[in-house]
Protein backbone atom coordinates (compact mmCIF):
# COMPACT_ATOMS: atom_id res chain seq x y z
CA UNK A 1 0.00 0.00 0.00
CA UNK A 2 1.02 3.68 -0.47
CA UNK A 3 0.63 5.21 2.58
CA UNK A 4 0.69 8.63 3.74
CA UNK A 5 1.87 9.59 7.41
CA UNK A 6 0.51 13.15 8.86
CA UNK A 7 2.65 13.83 11.62
CA UNK A 8 1.46 17.43 13.15
CA UNK A 9 3.81 18.12 15.95
CA UNK A 10 5.96 21.15 16.94
CA UNK A 11 8.42 19.08 18.14
CA UNK A 12 10.43 16.80 14.88
CA UNK A 13 11.90 14.28 17.48
CA UNK A 14 8.70 14.29 20.31
CA UNK A 15 6.83 11.47 21.34
CA UNK A 16 4.15 11.44 18.88
CA UNK A 17 6.73 11.32 15.83
CA UNK A 18 8.80 8.32 17.79
CA UNK A 19 5.57 6.23 17.65
CA UNK A 20 5.05 7.09 13.56
CA UNK A 21 8.73 6.23 12.97
CA UNK A 22 7.83 3.05 14.84
CA UNK A 23 4.96 2.70 13.17
CA UNK A 24 6.79 3.36 9.58
CA UNK A 25 9.62 0.84 10.39
CA UNK A 26 7.13 -1.52 10.52
CA UNK A 27 5.23 -1.15 7.66
CA UNK A 28 8.48 -0.66 5.58
CA UNK A 29 9.43 -3.92 6.69
CA UNK A 30 6.02 -5.50 5.57
CA UNK A 31 6.56 -3.96 2.12
CA UNK A 32 4.82 -0.82 2.02
CA UNK A 33 5.52 2.24 0.66
CA UNK A 34 6.06 5.37 2.80
CA UNK A 35 5.95 8.98 2.93
CA UNK A 36 5.57 11.37 5.12
CA UNK A 37 3.86 15.13 5.78
CA UNK A 38 5.00 17.50 8.35
CA UNK A 39 1.53 19.75 9.09
CA UNK A 40 4.22 20.94 12.27
CA UNK A 41 6.20 22.73 9.71
CA UNK A 42 4.40 22.89 6.83
CA UNK A 43 3.29 26.26 5.03
CA UNK A 44 -0.50 26.08 6.19
CA UNK A 45 -3.48 28.15 6.41
CA UNK A 46 -6.52 27.83 8.48
CA UNK A 47 -9.71 27.58 6.28
CA UNK A 48 -11.29 30.75 5.39
CA UNK A 49 -14.77 29.41 5.49
CA UNK A 50 -14.89 31.67 1.66
CA UNK A 51 -17.25 28.56 0.62
CA UNK A 52 -14.82 29.63 -2.91
CA UNK A 53 -14.45 26.02 -3.39
CA UNK A 54 -17.80 24.31 -2.70
CA UNK A 55 -16.49 21.70 -1.07
CA UNK A 56 -14.92 20.66 -4.32
CA UNK A 57 -12.45 22.93 -5.03
CA UNK A 58 -9.87 24.12 -5.90
CA UNK A 59 -9.17 26.23 -2.67
CA UNK A 60 -8.09 29.78 -3.10
CA UNK A 61 -5.35 29.86 -0.52
CA UNK A 62 -1.99 28.75 -2.49
CA UNK A 63 0.29 26.65 0.45
CA UNK A 64 1.10 23.52 1.25
CA UNK A 65 -2.59 22.22 1.22
CA UNK A 66 -2.31 21.99 -2.78
CA UNK A 67 0.04 19.52 -2.86
CA UNK A 68 -0.99 17.36 0.42
CA UNK A 69 -4.70 17.40 -1.12
CA UNK A 70 -3.22 14.91 -4.14
CA UNK A 71 -1.48 13.43 -2.06
CA UNK A 72 -3.82 12.31 0.34
CA UNK A 73 -5.85 11.58 -2.45
CA UNK A 74 -3.73 9.34 -4.49
CA UNK A 75 -2.88 7.32 -0.96
CA UNK A 76 -4.68 3.74 -0.17
CA UNK A 77 -3.93 5.36 3.55
CA UNK A 78 -3.52 8.04 5.60
CA UNK A 79 -1.94 7.76 9.19
CA UNK A 80 -3.35 11.23 11.37
CA UNK A 81 -0.42 11.76 14.12
CA UNK A 82 -1.07 14.04 16.79
CA UNK A 83 0.59 14.98 20.10
CA UNK A 84 -2.69 15.33 22.54
CA UNK A 85 -3.83 19.11 22.94
CA UNK A 86 -6.35 20.01 25.72
CA UNK A 87 -8.15 16.33 24.89
CA UNK A 88 -7.97 16.84 21.46
CA UNK A 89 -5.49 16.86 18.08
CA UNK A 90 -3.17 19.41 17.42
CA UNK A 91 -4.55 22.88 15.80
CA UNK A 92 -1.97 21.97 13.26
CA UNK A 93 -3.69 18.38 12.10
CA UNK A 94 -6.97 20.01 12.74
CA UNK A 95 -5.87 22.97 9.86
CA UNK A 96 -5.00 19.58 7.85
CA UNK A 97 -7.97 18.48 8.20
CA UNK A 98 -10.46 21.62 7.80
CA UNK A 99 -8.81 22.00 4.52
CA UNK A 100 -10.06 18.96 3.51
CA UNK A 101 -13.45 20.99 3.41
CA UNK A 102 -12.50 21.71 -0.27
CA UNK A 103 -12.35 18.05 -1.48
CA UNK A 104 -14.89 17.00 1.07
CA UNK A 105 -16.69 14.78 -1.96
CA UNK A 106 -14.03 13.64 -3.41
CA UNK A 107 -12.50 11.93 -0.47
CA UNK A 108 -15.60 10.46 1.22
CA UNK A 109 -16.43 8.37 -2.03
CA UNK A 110 -12.54 7.12 -1.53
CA UNK A 111 -13.34 4.93 1.73
CA UNK A 112 -9.69 5.46 2.76
CA UNK A 113 -8.02 3.34 4.85
CA UNK A 114 -7.03 5.61 8.18
CA UNK A 115 -4.98 4.99 11.55
CA UNK A 116 -4.42 7.17 14.58
CA UNK A 117 -1.15 7.92 16.36
CA UNK A 118 -1.15 9.99 19.57
CA UNK A 119 1.04 10.78 22.44
CA UNK A 120 -0.45 12.24 25.19
CA UNK A 121 1.16 13.08 28.84
CA UNK A 122 -1.22 11.64 31.17
CA UNK A 123 -2.81 7.83 31.42
CA UNK A 124 -6.06 8.54 33.04
CA UNK A 125 -8.34 5.61 31.07
CA UNK A 126 -10.18 9.04 29.97
CA UNK A 127 -7.19 10.78 28.38
CA UNK A 128 -7.90 9.58 25.30
CA UNK A 129 -11.26 9.74 24.85
CA UNK A 130 -12.20 12.78 23.13
CA UNK A 131 -9.60 12.47 20.80
CA UNK A 132 -11.21 9.12 20.09
CA UNK A 133 -14.54 9.91 19.94
CA UNK A 134 -13.75 12.89 17.34
CA UNK A 135 -11.72 10.30 14.87
CA UNK A 136 -14.21 8.16 15.25
CA UNK A 137 -16.90 10.70 14.07
CA UNK A 138 -14.53 11.39 11.44
CA UNK A 139 -14.17 7.92 10.10
CA UNK A 140 -18.41 8.05 10.09
CA UNK A 141 -18.86 11.54 8.37
CA UNK A 142 -15.83 10.85 5.78
CA UNK A 143 -16.44 7.29 5.15
CA UNK A 144 -12.50 6.53 6.06
CA UNK A 145 -12.14 2.48 7.10
CA UNK A 146 -10.68 2.79 10.60
CA UNK A 147 -7.42 0.63 10.56
CA UNK A 148 -6.49 1.41 14.03
CA UNK A 149 -5.25 3.37 16.99
CA UNK A 150 -2.07 3.60 19.12
CA UNK A 151 -3.20 6.05 21.90
CA UNK A 152 0.17 6.54 23.85
CA UNK A 153 -0.98 7.39 27.22
CA UNK A 154 2.41 8.38 29.83
CA UNK A 155 3.81 8.95 26.77
CA UNK A 156 4.81 13.03 27.59
CA UNK A 157 8.53 13.06 26.56
CA UNK A 158 10.71 11.10 24.50
CA UNK A 159 12.27 9.43 27.41
CA UNK A 160 8.05 8.47 29.15
CA UNK A 161 7.68 7.28 25.50
CA UNK A 162 10.44 5.01 25.05
CA UNK A 163 9.61 3.74 28.54
CA UNK A 164 6.32 2.87 27.51
CA UNK A 165 4.85 0.14 25.33
CA UNK A 166 3.37 2.29 23.02
CA UNK A 167 6.58 2.35 20.28
CA UNK A 168 6.56 -1.74 20.21
CA UNK A 169 2.81 -1.50 19.76
CA UNK A 170 3.27 1.23 17.07
CA UNK A 171 5.71 -1.49 15.56
CA UNK A 172 3.75 -4.42 15.35
CA UNK A 173 0.90 -2.19 14.23
CA UNK A 174 2.73 -1.06 11.12
CA UNK A 175 3.62 -4.71 10.36
CA UNK A 176 0.37 -5.96 10.32
CA UNK A 177 -1.28 -3.31 8.43
C1 LIG B 1 -0.67 22.96 24.36
C2 LIG B 1 -0.51 21.61 25.00
C3 LIG B 1 -1.64 20.95 25.44
C4 LIG B 1 -1.51 19.67 26.00
N1 LIG B 1 -2.64 19.03 26.42
C5 LIG B 1 -2.53 17.80 26.97
C6 LIG B 1 -3.70 17.10 27.43
O1 LIG B 1 -4.82 17.55 27.29
N2 LIG B 1 -3.52 15.88 28.01
C7 LIG B 1 -2.28 15.32 28.16
O2 LIG B 1 -2.18 14.21 28.69
N3 LIG B 1 -1.17 15.94 27.69
C8 LIG B 1 -1.27 17.17 27.13
N4 LIG B 1 -0.15 17.82 26.67
C9 LIG B 1 1.15 17.10 26.70
C10 LIG B 1 1.50 16.51 25.33
O3 LIG B 1 0.42 15.81 24.75
C11 LIG B 1 2.65 15.52 25.48
O4 LIG B 1 3.76 16.17 26.05
C12 LIG B 1 3.05 14.86 24.18
O5 LIG B 1 4.03 13.89 24.45
C13 LIG B 1 3.65 15.84 23.19
O6 LIG B 1 3.91 15.14 21.99
P1 LIG B 1 4.99 15.64 20.93
O7 LIG B 1 6.36 15.49 21.55
O8 LIG B 1 4.80 14.73 19.76
O9 LIG B 1 4.67 17.06 20.60
C14 LIG B 1 -0.24 19.08 26.12
C15 LIG B 1 0.90 19.78 25.69
C16 LIG B 1 0.77 21.03 25.15
C17 LIG B 1 2.00 21.78 24.68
Amino acid sequence: MNILVIESSPHKHGSSNLLAEEFIRGAEEAGHHISVFDAGHAELHPCLGCEVCGMSGPCVQKDDMAALRERILDANMVVFVTPLYYFGMSAQLKMVLDRCYSFNGQLTAKHLKTALIAAAWDSNDWTMRDLENHYQTLCKYLNFKDQGMILGTGCGTVTMTKRSGFPQKAYEFGKKV
